[in-house]
């Protein structure tokens, strides 16, 4: 595990200013994790995912429950990872150079408030190493979720 990467998000997470801490947040992943091409958070509001701060191309801004990787990884409360999205039969495409994908819900209480979502333009990016990481990464920022 990265024991350093994880040091720095902690003190960008470490902002009075959410929104602030969250944009800097994904500015310094998308800079610091190799071979993605999208990283961004989606909030729930009401009856949908709907796009937070994020890096990479402009993307969808409001996912339904029922579909997509994002949605899959907010009903089933775990994160997932998708080695080819194109074998995922609800994948919704933002951007046509993605190929592998790993989604991390966020969780206040027992609850998914949302989701980080990263994209990879290679087939099968993420392996079990990434999976830890991002679960420590969303544990991160689910606690400063937590509080103003
Ligand atoms: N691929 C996601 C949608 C979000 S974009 O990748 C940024 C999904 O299937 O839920």
């Amino acid at each position: 595990m990265n024991k350093t990467l994880l040091l720095q998000i902690k003190a960008l997470l470490d902002e009075d200013d959410k929104l602030a801490a969250l944009c800097n947040t994904t500015a310094f992943l998308y800079e610091n994790i190799k071979d993605i091409n999208w990283i961004g958070f989606y909030f729930l509001k009401g009856e949908e995912l709907v796009l937070g701060p994020f890096q990479g191309k402009i993307a969808c801004t409001h996912l339904r429950l029922d579909r997509g990787v994002c949605a899959f990884a907010y009903r089933q409360k775990q994160l997932i990872v998708v080695n080819n999205v194109h074998d995922f039969k609800t994948h919704i495409a933002c951007d046509a150079a993605t190929n592998s994908e790993l989604v991390v819900p966020l969780i206040i209480n027992k609850e998914v408030v949302g989701v980080l979502d990263i994209d990879s333009p290679l087939l099968g990016r993420f392996n079990k190493d990434d999976e830890q990481l991002f679960e420590a990464i969303g544990k991160l920022i689910s606690v400063r979720l937590s509080y103003k």
